[in-house]
């Protein structure tokens, strides 16, 4: 079957189960092109929450469908492809999170989106790294723990030097890759460029960025530009959307390699099948999702 008759096929389903399809930056282009909203993690959980359709078809990593499961118990939640984790959100368990609370009992636990449930319930206030810095400063405590993104925990550190930081080693493995010299090359390749990142690069990396900002604030960054030309140092799933709203800038990867191999599982197939199926829903016993709720709704209210 061809990719037009299942986009057809999405759109009538779609329609038939009053469904809303969301998807991340980093998603394939098709993809992108089928959702109803495209959007960063904190913008996808925004609208997940305000969003009236009883059904919502998540198209990221599970992390997301997660945070959008907690914020809207009462919908259905389908991730099409089971297996589109995050191995960031792996690298940090429910134990971890209480050793660290009983080692810094006056530090408020700060927990990056990209945690798993139970890490969110253990957590003070949650944040993307679209409000990593906003969140950290909205707290009245003086101590930080910081989790799991060491290199976001680090950025939010030199802008909050007020603050004392207990950072996690967490990273993700494929902003981690991306080195000081990468930008070099990419600079002397492009040297009219403005170079914009994400807080998930390296501080070496960061630190020769124009602008930091998540997928969605480099998005905007580049859209409001007036300049010609751009190297972004994210997953190349951003691409799409940059070269379709720019057309007359040039717009470059800081590698040719920035590729997440879980964002990129979900097709245009897995989409039908999952409203045709309703499957995989996202299914969080009660109470977990209850005691998660509370720092995502903080977070939501201080952004
Ligand atoms: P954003 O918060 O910018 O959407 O990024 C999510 C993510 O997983 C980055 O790797
Ligand atoms: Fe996780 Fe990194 Fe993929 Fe984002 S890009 S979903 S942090 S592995």
């Amino acid at each position: 079957m061809n990719q037009d008759s299942i986009l057809q096929e999405i759109l009538s389903l779609k329609k038939e189960k009053n469904a809303v399809i969301l998807a991340h930056y980093y998603q394939v282009p098709q993809v992108q092109d089928v959702a109803d909203h495209v959007g960063d993690s904190f913008a996808l959980s925004k609208l997940a929450a305000e969003l009236p359709e009883p059904l919502i078809v998540f198209c990221g990593v599970s992390f997301m469908a997660e945070t959008a499961k907690i914020l809207s118990p009462e919908k259905t939640v389908l991730l099409p492809v089971a297996e589109a984790g995050c191995p960031m959100a792996d690298m940090v368990t429910a134990k971890d999170v209480l050793a660290l609370r009983e080692k810094h009992p006056e530090a408020a636990v700060v927990s990056y989106v990209n945690s798993s449930t139970e890490v969110k319930a253990l957590s003070d206030i949650c944040c993307t790294s679209a409000n990593a810095v906003k969140v950290i400063r909205s707290l009245h405590h003086k101590q930080i723990i910081f989790l799991p993104d060491e290199n976001l925990g680090s950025y939010a550190a030199e802008l909050i030097p007020e603050k004392e930081f207990i950072l996690f080693k967490g990273y993700c493995p494929i902003h981690e890759e991306v080195m000081e010299i990468d930008v070099k090359l990419a600079r002397d390749e492009n040297p009219d460029a403005l170079f914009v990142v994400h807080p998930e690069c390296r501080p070496e990396v960061r630190h020769r960025a124009d602008f930091i900002g998540s997928t969605g604030q480099m998005i905007r960054y580049i859209n409001e530009s007036n300049h010609h030309s751009f190297i972004v140092g994210t997953e190349s799933g951003i691409l799409h959307p940059l070269m379709t709203g720019n057309p007359g800038k040039k717009i470059v990867s800081l590698t040719p390699n920035f590729i997440c191999p879980n964002m990129k599982k979900t097709r245009l197939e897995h989409v039908r099948d999952s409203l045709q199926q309703l499957k995989v829903q996202i299914e969080l016993e009660a109470d977990l999702m209850e005691k998660a709720r509370l720092p995502l709704m903080r977070m939501l209210e201080v952004s």
